[in-house]
């Protein structure tokens, strides 16, 4: 089914077409057209282009509403103030535009897909071989799935990386130790449950990397053994590779549960860490030296920049390659570009990181554009920079013995809240306690995705469950229960169906309602393009109030008339899927009954 013209864009057609007959300069001029609460949509733009042709603006402007056609679309249109126009929209046609909507069985609403769409490469959800995850994994990841959504959902061909951090120095004493004590990562647990696996895979990691750690400080052999463990990992050596591939292995059963309690879909595919890339580190040298973006000094490999200056003034190089031979951080991003750019063939990488890594980023792009791996117009990288998570008292959040909070604690936690919230409001006792659990969990998880959705990605926000799993105000919590509420009345209705009926004349209510919905298109593109998803969130968030509004003042099954009854249920239930496609697209579930 193709795709539904907007109301907003087809009223700006009109006025396009309007203008450039009015004055023939202001061919492909914007109409400058918004939502308005005096009418439907007011127009600006006849104000500058006034101002430009030297012309009275509100003479520029009735002229122009002569011009316009007001046919079935346009019922109205009006000068007002210095030479806005005021916009009134048919009924009938607001009603159409929603039916078409509805009446898409691709589940889409109408909405279009990219003109032309491209590949992109995007980097997020990417913890560290054996360690926790913490608090500061939870946006990259949260922000991230929201973005492939969103960009999927525009028919961009998207490519996910999980950029984990599995190799370096520390893997040499723990590679070590698992060597002369080879049971230490055993399974005892049922491995067919993820959650009793994915703890104990965490706490044999955890264990074994303090135990190692202290032989580590203590014992001058062992250090020695660790040490030169480090240069056979480097090099290849078959067997030291195995053992640590069992590293690898114990914590992806880890990272599977955490995403899995996260719901959200990681797949082993996509896991290209750090190590993936060991084999173009020296590639990636050559050609950054012999190309002259590197030079030599003090025996590393570096790349300086104008405007890159330490406390003292001095220039801060990138160092590609210390000046041991080995390799860091910079270099496997460098040689993770390459990869993206000319095997993946794609147009758009996107890093979603935390913003106190943006020098790294800046460095590591202006480099790669220096190389001609990436340029300003066809392939471009963006970091997706985010704030940190901060504590109730808006410091970074930290348990009250001072320690980074465990992801899965965390999670927990909002769980159990949203638990005992969802346990409460069945004053009926209507749920199961299987069902409690798992809307539990969806109203828990849900919560604490759109917390951080819900805020631009690259400001700080406060961790506060409390408010999260809050029935009032913004919070997924209100959403999910606008979504359960609606379906409860389409439910009531038994027989009586949804049906659109286009005769009708819509209340105040209904039409600001109606023309939310058809502003959902152009909401999830521009969020898609701009990497926003706190646009959608806030999107969302009106779409409940607006529906709010319309059920306090509309009678849905009480309406006067069955066509209204009708009518009302299909606004209900184009609300509701609009609701339910733009959560999904945030990743958050609708239970249909809470
Ligand atoms: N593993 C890193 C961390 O935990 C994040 C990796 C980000 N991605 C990248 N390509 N450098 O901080």
């Amino acid at each position: 089914m193709a795709s539904v013209t907007s109301l907003s864009d087809s009223v700006q057609q009109h006025l396009a077409s309007a203008l450039s007959a009015t004055l023939p300069e202001a061919a492909g001029a914007d109409p400058l057209l918004r939502r308005s609460d005096r009418a439907d949509y007011q127009a600006n733009g006849v104000l500058a282009l006034a101002k430009k042709a030297k012309a009275n603006p509100r003479e520029l402007a009735t002229q122009v509403v002569a011009q316009v056609t007001s046919g079935d679309l346009i019922q109205e249109i009006e000068v007002s103030g210095p030479g806005f126009l005021n916009i009134t929209i048919a009924d009938r046609a607001i009603t159409e535009n929603l039916a078409a909507r509805y009446a898409d069985d691709t589940g889409r609403l109408g909405v279009p897909y990219v003109p032309n769409p491209g590949t992109t490469v995007i980097d997020y959800a990417q913890p560290n071989v054996a360690k926790e995850m913490h608090v500061g994994h939870l946006r990259s990841a949260v922000i991230g799935d929201a973005v492939v959504k969103l960009l999927e959902f525009t028919g961009e061909n998207v490519i996910r990386r999980h950029h984990i951090g599995d190799w370096g120095t520390q893997f040499g004493m723990l590679i070590q130790y698992l060597d002369e004590h080879p049971h230490e990562l055993d399974h005892k647990a049922n491995a067919a449950d993820t959650e009793a696996s994915g703890e104990e895979a965490m706490s044999n990691l955890d264990r074994l990397y303090k135990t190692a750690r202290k032989l580590f400080d203590s014992d001058e052999e062992f250090k020695t053994r660790a040490r030169l463990r480090v240069v056979d990992l480097q090099a290849g050596d078959p067997a030291t590779l195995a053992i640590w591939q069992k590293f690898v292995d114990e914590s992806k059963i880890y990272f599977f549960s955490v995403f899995e309690k996260l719901d959200m879909e990681i797949r082993d595919a996509d896991i290209v860490g750090e190590s993936g890339y060991n084999d173009m580190l020296d590639e990636t040298c050559r050609l950054l030296e012999e190309s002259g973006v590197a030079v030599r000094s003090e025996g590393a490999l570096c790349v300086f920049f104008d405007d890159i200056k330490g406390p003292e003034g001095n220039p801060v190089p990138l160092i590609v390659r210390k000046s041991d031979g080995g390799y860091g951080y910079a270099a496997t991003d460098l040689s993770a570009i390459r990869d993206r750019v000319f095997s993946l063939k794609a147009n758009s990488l996107i890093y979603v990181v935390d913003a106190r890594q943006s020098l790294h980023f800046k460095m590591v792009f202006e480099t790669a554009r220096r190389a001609g791996w990436l340029n300003d117009e066809d392939i471009k990288a963006y970091q997706l920079a985010f704030g940190t998570v901060l504590g109730k008292d808006g410091k970074p959040f930290k348990t009250r013995e001072g320690e980074t909070v465990k992801l899965v604690d965390l999670l927990d936690e909002a769980v159990d809240r949203a638990t005992a919230v969802v346990r409460e409001k069945d004053t009926l006792g209507q749920l199961s306690d299987a069902e409690v659990a798992e809307r539990g969990a969806q109203v828990g998880i849900g919560a604490v995705k759109y917390a951080d959705l819900s805020t631009s990605a690259n400001r700080d926000y406060k961790f506060d469950l409390d408010q999260m799993v809050s029935l009032n105000g913004d919070t997924s919590v209100y959403l999910q229960y606008a979504y359960a509420r609606i379906q409860s009345i389409l439910r009531k209705a038994g027989e009586v169906r949804p049906q659109p009926h286009a005769e009708l004349e819509l209340a105040e209510a209904e039409r600001a309602l109606a023309l939310h919905v058809d502003a959902f298109a152009e909401t999830v593109t521009d969020s898609a393009a701009e990497y926003a998803p706190h646009k959608l969130a806030a999107y969302l968030y009106q779409l409940a109030s607006l529906y709010t509004t319309f059920y306090d003042k509309c009678p849905v099954l009480k309406a006067e008339t069955a066509e209204q009854v009708e009518n009302r249920l299909f606004l209900c239930d184009v609300t509701a899927r609009t609701l339910h496609q733009g959560m999904g697209l945030l990743g958050i579930r609708t239970p249909e009954r809470l």
